[in-house]
C-alpha cells in the first residue's frame, strides 16, 4: 500500500494535494478525478448519520431521503456496559453512514465528563477512563467494519462549551496521561480507528490543531497513528503553524473554502518556499493511506461494502441499546414494575411527549421516527387502560432562530463572548399558564391508580456551544412534582435528560429511572422495564452529585469560564473525586437496580500468565427473573494518601443469567492495571506496596476486597 500511495503522491500537482486536506464543501473535501481520487464525505456522528445539508450552505436539503435510525445518546450506551451493545450501536453507524454514502462519521465523542455541566455530556460517555476506552474500542470496530473511517473526537481535554474556540485549558502532565488521554490512545492503538478530530480548545496554550505535542509527540511517535487528524469545524487558526504538525485535513463552517489555511494561503507559502512540500505530501499519504483502508482506492474498491440504512435490524438493536441502558435509580417497596391490568393511568410532565431528536447541535438526528414514552406506555398498555396525560409544566417558547445556521454563527465573536444563561429564568409556575397546567396535572392524579412523571432536560439544555447553568431541573419542575408527590407518594418518576440534575425530592420518591436520550425506541424500551417485560440493567456511568455545589469544578471554580480554565481538581474527576474526598452523591459512578437479586460466592484471586492477574467469582440470579448484573473490577494503593484515587475502575462484565442460575466468571486484570504515571519517569509506575483490588456492583456496593503487594513495576 505504502508503494502505491507514494506512486500516486508523484502524480499530484500541488492544487490536486491541497484540494485533499481541505473543506471543498461544508462536508467533504475535494477529490482528483483526473486520477480517479474520490471526493471525500463527512458526516455527523454520534447519534445517527445527519441529514443532507447544501454543498456550500447550513441549510438542509429538505428531501425526504435521508431519515434515519436515531441511536440512542453516548450517555445511554455508556449505560449498557455491554461491549458487545458498543460493537453493535459502532455498526450501525458504520453501516447507516455508508448506505447514505458517507466515508467518515464524525464519532465517538469520548470526552472526559469533568463536569455535570457540560452542554456536551449527553454525547459523551462517561466520567472515567477506561470505561470510555473499552466503549470507544468497540464503537469504532463496528463502525468501521463498513468501510466507514471513525473519527474518534474531540482531541483533547474539550471538556466545556463555555468559548469553546478559543479557552485555554491548563492541565498538567499526569492529569493528561491518567484521565484524560487514555481512552484516545485505546482509540486509535487497540480500536484501530482510521482518523482523529482535533478540538476547538487549546491545551496549555497551544490550540489543540497546532499543538505539537498531543499530534507529533504523543499521537504520532508514542501511540503510532498512521491515519488522519482531521481539524473540528473551524478549528484551525493559523496556515503555518498546522501545516508543520500532523493536522491532516482543515474542515470549517464558510463557504470561502480557498480561503481555508490549508488552501490558498498555504499554497502561497509553499510556493514562497515558507514551508516545505514535505509537510504537505505527509498528510496526503495520510488522508490516501485512509483511503485504501476504506477500499476507496485500490483493487477491492468494486467490494466496498454498500451500507444500509434504516433496516429491522437496526432498529432491533438500538432498541436493545435503550432497553439496557436505561437506569433504575430508585426502587423502594419494590414500587416497580408497574401491573400493566391498570383502569386508568396519569402521566404527567413534558418529556412524555417532546421528541429530541432534532436538537441538541451537530448530534441532531433527522429520524425515522422516534416513539417518545406517552406513545410508548399507550402501545403498551393498549386500548383497554385510560392513559391521561397532562404536560404539567410549561416550556417557553423557544426564541426565532437568527438567519444564520447556529453552526456558522458558532464561530461568530458575538458568540464565542456569550455566556450561559440561567436555567431559574425558566421556572414558569408562577405564570397564569402555569399555574394552571399544575392544577390540571394534580386533579389527573388525584383520579387515577398510578401516575408517572415523565420530566428532566431536552435540548435547549444539553446542547453544543452552551454549557449549562446550573444542575436544577427548568421550567419550575421540582415544585412541580412536590406538589405531585403531596397527592401521589407513590408515583414513578421518570428522567430523561443528558446529564445529572439535582433531585432534591428523591429521598420522598419510591422509584426513580432515568433514561437519557435513548433514541429511536426510547417509548418501548422505557415501557417495557416500567411494566416489567424487561428487567434493568442499565448503571450509571457517572456520578450524579446531590448538588452542584458538591462536585470538584464548582469547589474550584474553574468551570465554564472565558479565556482559561485550569483542571485544580487533578486526576480527581468523577467518583475518582467522590470516593477519596469522602462527599456523599445521590447515586454514584455504576449504580443501577434491578428486579431480580444477584449473589456472589467463591472470590479468588490468582497469578495468571504474561502477569496477568485472575480474580474468579461465581455470581448466582438468586431472584425470580431473568436479569443482568454489571460487576465492577476496582483497584487503589492501600494508603492512596491525597496523591491517588483510592479507587479505580480497572475491569468489568456485563453478565445476563436466568433465574435461579449460577455461573463461575473471571476478569483478567494486568499488573499495570495498579500504576500511576510518574512525571520524572515519564512512564507508568507501580510502586512497591500494597494495593487494594476491590469487586462490586457500583463503586460503593464493594462486594469483596482483597491485598496485593507489589514490588513496584515501571512500564
Ligand atoms: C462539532 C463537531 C462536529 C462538527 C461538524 C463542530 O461544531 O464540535 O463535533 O463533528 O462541528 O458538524
Amino acid at each position: 500500500m505504502e508503494h502505491k500511495i507514494n506512486e500516486l503522491l508523484q502524480k499530484l500537482s500541488l492544487d490536486e494535494k491541497l484540494a485533499m486536506v481541505h473543506g471543498a464543501g461544508l462536508f467533504r473535501t475535494g477529490g482528483v478525478e483526473r486520477l480517479d481520487i474520490p471526493a471525500f464525505y463527512f458526516s455527523d456522528g454520534p447519534h445517527g448519520v445527519r441529514a443532507e445539508f447544501h454543498n456550500s450552505k447550513w441549510i438542509a436539503v429538505n428531501q425526504n431521503d435521508d431519515f434515519v435510525s436515531y441511536l440512542p445518546c453516548n450517555s445511554t450506551l455508556a449505560s449498557t456496559w455491554d461491549r458487545e451493545l458498543a460493537y453493535k450501536s459502532g455498526y450501525v453507524l458504520g453501516e447507516e453512514a455508508r448506505g447514505r454514502g458517507k466515508d467518515m462519521i464524525l464519532a465517538p465523542g469520548i470526552n472526559m465528563k469533568r463536569s455535570p455541566l457540560c452542554g456536551r455530556n449527553f454525547e459523551y460517555l462517561t466520567e472515567d477512563p477506561y470505561l470510555a476506552g473499552e466503549f470507544a474500542v468497540q464503537i469504532i470496530k463496528g463502525i468501521q467494519e463498513n468501510d466507514v473511517s471513525a473519527c474518534v473526537k474531540h482531541y483533547a481535554v474539550n471538556g466545556q462549551e463555555t468559548d469553546r474556540l478559543m479557552v485555554d485549558t491548563i492541565a498538567d502532565e499526569r492529569t493528561l496521561r491518567e484521565i484524560y488521554l487514555p481512552a484516545f490512545k485505546k482509540a486509535i492503538s487497540e480500536g484501530g480507528s482510521y482518523s482523529i478530530m482535533g478540538a476547538y480548545n487549546k491545551l496549555n496554550g497551544s490550540h489543540c490543531c497546532e499543538h505539537k505535542a498531543l499530534l507529533d509527540e504523543i499521537l504520532r511517535k508514542e501511540w503510532g497513528f498512521d491515519g488522519t487528524v482531521v481539524s473540528d469545524w473551524g478549528a484551525v487558526h493559523r496556515t503555518k503553524e498546522t501545516a508543520e504538525v500532523s493536522m491532516d485535513i482543515e474542515m470549517s463552517v464558510t463557504d470561502n473554502f480557498d480561503e481555508y489555511f490549508f488552501a490558498n494561503p498555504l499554497k502561497e507559502k509553499i510556493e514562497k518556499g515558507e514551508i516545505n512540500i514535505a509537510y504537505v505530501d505527509e498528510k496526503v499519504r495520510n488522508v490516501l493511506r485512509m483511503m485504501y483502508r476504506l477500499n476507496m482506492l485500490g483493487e477491492d474498491k468494486e467490494n466496498r461494502k454498500k451500507g444500509a440504512y434504516n433496516t429491522p435490524e437496526h432498529r432491533e438493536a438500538m432498541y436493545r441499546v435503550a432497553a439496557d441502558g436505561i437506569v433504575l435509580l430508585k426502587n423502594e417497596d419494590r414500587k416497580l414494575p408497574l401491573a400493566s391490568k391498570i383502569k386508568k393511568i396519569a402521566v404527567i410532565g413534558k418529556n412524555a411527549e417532546v421528541m429530541h431528536a432534532y436538537g441538541g447541535g451537530s448530534s441532531e438526528i433527522k429520524a425515522l421516527y422516534e416513539i417518545c414514552p406517552l406513545m410508548g406506555i399507550k402501545m403498551y398498555l393498549g386500548g383497554n387502560t385510560r392513559v391521561c396525560y397532562a404536560p404539567g409544566y410549561l416550556i417557553p417558547e423557544k426564541k426565532q432562530e437568527g438567519d444564520v445556521n447556529w453552526q456558522q454563527d458558532s464561530v461568530s465573536a458575538e458568540a464565542l463572548a456569550a455566556l450561559p444563561v440561567p436555567v431559574s429564568e425558566n421556572d414558569m409556575t408562577d405564570t397564569d399558564e402555569g399555574k394552571a397546567l399544575l392544577e390540571q396535572a394534580l386533579a389527573i392524579a388525584k383520579e387515577c391508580d398510578e401516575v408517572i412523571f415523565i420530566g428532566g432536560l431536552n435540548h435547549e439544555y444539553d446542547v453544543e456551544g452552551n454549557d449549562r447553568a446550573s444542575m436544577k431541573l427548568p421550567y419550575g419542575q421540582d415544585k412541580v412534582i412536590e406538589a405531585l408527590l403531596k397527592v401521589k407518594p407513590d408515583m414513578t418518576i421518570v428522567m430523561i435528560g443528558g446529564a445529572p440534575v439535582e433531585m432534591p425530592w428523591r429521598d420522598r420518591a419510591k422509584a426513580i429511572v432515568w433514561a437519557y436520550y435513548a433514541g429511536m425506541e426510547t417509548g418501548n424500551a422505557l415501557a417495557d422495564i416500567l411494566f416489567g417485560k424487561v428487567n434493568p440493567s442499565g448503571k450509571l456511568a457517572e456520578t450524579f452529585p446531590i448538588t452542584y455545589a458538591d462536585t470538584p469544578t464548582a469547589k474550584n471554580g474553574e468551570f465554564a469560564k472565558p479565556g482559561r480554565i485550569e483542571l485544580k481538581e487533578g486526576v480527581f474527576v468523577g467518583y475518582r473525586y467522590y470516593e477519596s474526598k469522602e462527599v456523599e452523591v445521590a447515586y454514584c459512578f455504576g449504580h443501577g437496580l434491578s428486579y431480580t437479586e444477584f449473589s456472589f460466592s467463591n472470590f479468588e484471586v490468582a497469578e495468571a500468565e504474561n502477569g496477568k492477574l485472575a480474580v474468579h467469582f461465581t455470581i448466582s440470579n438468586v431472584g425470580e427473573r431473568a436479569g443482568a448484573e454489571v460487576v465492577q473490577v476496582y483497584t487503589g494503593p492501600a494508603n492512596a494518601g491525597d496523591i491517588h484515587p483510592v479507587k479505580e475502575l480497572k475491569g468489568f462484565e456485563k453478565l445476563y443469567l436466568e433465574a435461579g442460575e449460577s455461573r463461575d466468571v473471571t476478569i483478567m486484570l494486568s499488573k499495570e492495571d495498579f500504576a500511576h504515571y510518574d512525571c520524572e519517569k515519564k512512564a507508568f509506575v507501580t510502586e512497591p506496596g500494597e494495593y487494594k483490588l476491590m469487586v462490586g456492583v457500583s463503586v460503593q456496593d464493594i462486594r469483596w476486597e482483597t491485598k496485593l503487594v507489589s514490588k513496584g513495576t515501571i512500564q
